[in-house]
């Protein structure tokens, strides 16, 4: 792009700040902020300014209905599974994981997916979910092609920790990342926010950048060209989560949905998790912060929780869904931030209260598109344990202890006394379950 294109482009959207400090810039400082413009859509920016004007549309959340949540036991679950399995085995279902994500609660200097999760091996969360695929893969005889999106922060790194672990073991040519979107940052009155003179300040377009960075990179046509299905999603920092789980697929293929979600029930009626809720025909998810008291605390006859289900954000998608959400424009949701920026003398000003604004657009915003929704339980204490913050809750520690937990249930399953005092790491690679570590035995190591 040339300085003339970039003016015209900028003045059209009201922007042309940006180049204020054009004079004062290097040859190299100007060919870089040429080329950060031209990654902008000026349609996006006015998008993003209306959007500043008219604030984010929170849709009255008062009429919601609990959704009807599925609980797979005995028979229907032997079926689910046999369906998933099939599945599995005919190398329809692809892994889909978002790890564009900035971790700033953990405070982690690096992509959260290299952060180091093994109780005994440290290793890197990655490796949890790069070796269930795998092990799932060996089960079946199939490839599970796996998708991951980084962001401009992170894809170096990402890729790099996949490179030094010899790709965990997965066969390169299945490990496909992309990169998800940038947005600029804008001010109160809806301006792009420099953070140096050369530079603008850009952060990633939220998880649901996922529908066009898998159009943009070529990951939606690959998965179609390989005869993709269904598409498991997951997010990064929950090592516990069951990838590719045979009932899951099972369920979403038998129910004949576009965009399955799997709940579990809430620690708490406050808990901070989105709700999807039966609007009409229509499902939509309703973030804990859009939900009353009363909605919260609402009791069914049993004396439930009535909105007893929360999404930890683990879903299955129809690959073709995902191809005609990818053509469509998502809502953006406005986060209001602290953004260091400069001023108009072109000097960097690090505010102490928010002063700015990100934009990020959200997957669960393409529910209410789903010609077909469904839910399915899972426990909690089985496949959902995040790290998202470096101590109390959803920390490191309590991870590793659910994880450690859960090898624990596996062993003793298998008629294998565990001291509780001894720390426990199993290789997903050698067992998926507890029927795994029956059929291959078990060494036990001392430390
Ligand atoms: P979170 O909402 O927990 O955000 O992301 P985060 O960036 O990991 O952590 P904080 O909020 O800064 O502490 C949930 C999932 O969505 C991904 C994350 O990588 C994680 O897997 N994500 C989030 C993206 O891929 N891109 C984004 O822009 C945001």
């Amino acid at each position: 792009m040339k300085y003339e294109e970039a003016e015209t482009m900028l003045k059209k959207c009201a922007q042309d700040h940006v180049l204020a400090f054009w004079s004062k810039l290097s040859k190299d400082e100007k060919a870089a902020l040429l080329s950060q413009i031209e990654t902008i859509d000026p349609k996006s920016v006015k998008r993003c300014a209306q959007t500043l004007q008219n604030g984010s549309e929170t849709p009255d959340s008062s009429k919601g209905k609990a959704p009807k949540v599925a609980l797979l036991k005995g028979k229907a679950l032997q079926e689910a599974v046999a369906v998933g399995e099939k599945e599995l085995r005919q190398g329809k279902v692809a892994a889909l994981l978002v790890a564009g994500g900035q971790g700033s609660r953990l405070g982690y200097d690096g992509p959260k997916g290299c952060y180091e999760i093994g109780p005994i091996t440290n290793a890197p969360l990655f490796y949890f979910h790069a070796r269930k695929i795998l092990a799932r893969s060996l089960r079946y005889g199939k490839s599970i092609p796996f998708y991951i999106m980084t962001s401009e922060m992170n894809d170096a790194a990402t890729k790099k920790c996949f490179e030094d672990f010899n790709y965990f073991g997965l066969p390169k040519e299945d490990v496909f990342f992309f990169t998800q979107g940038m947005w600029p940052g804008m001010s109160k009155d809806g301006k792009i926010l420099l953070d140096a003179p050369g530079h603008i300040f850009m952060s990633p377009d939220g998880h649901g950048g996922l529908l066009a960075a898998l159009k943009r990179s070529g990951a939606l046509a690959d998965m179609k060209k390989r005869g993709i299905k269904s598409v498991f999603f997951f997010q990064v920092d929950n090592p516990l989560v069951e990838i590719a789980d045979p009932a899951f697929i099972g369920y979403h293929v038998n129910e004949k949905s576009e965009y399955s979600l799997k709940l579990c029930a809430k620690r708490d009626p406050y808990e901070k998790v989105g709700v999807p809720m039966k609007f009409g025909e229509q499902y939509r998810m309703v973030e804990y912060s859009e939900m009353s008291k009363e909605q919260c605390e609402r009791k069914d006859k049993s004396g439930k929780l009535y909105f007893l289900y929360g999404s930890p954000a683990i879903h299955v998608f129809d690959r073709a869904f995902l191809e005609r959400e990818a053509a469509k424009a998502m809502p953006l949701h406005l986060a209001f931030k602290k953004i260091p920026s400069l001023d108009e003398k072109g000097k960097l000003v690090k505010p102490s209260e928010p002063n700015g604004y990100k934009f990020e657009k959200f997957i669960f915003d393409i529910l209410p598109n789903a010609k077909k929704a469904a839910f399915l339980a899972f426990e909690q204490k089985e496949e959902f344990s995040p790290v998202k913050n470096a101590e109390g809750n959803d920390s490191p520690a309590t991870c590793k202890a659910d994880m450690q937990a859960k090898w624990r249930r596996w062993l003793e399953e298998a008629g294998v006394k565990v001291d509780a005092k001894l720390p426990v790491e199993i290789d997903p690679a050698y067992a998926v379950d507890a029927s795994d570590i029956l059929k291959n035995g078990i060494c036990l190591g001392a430390e």
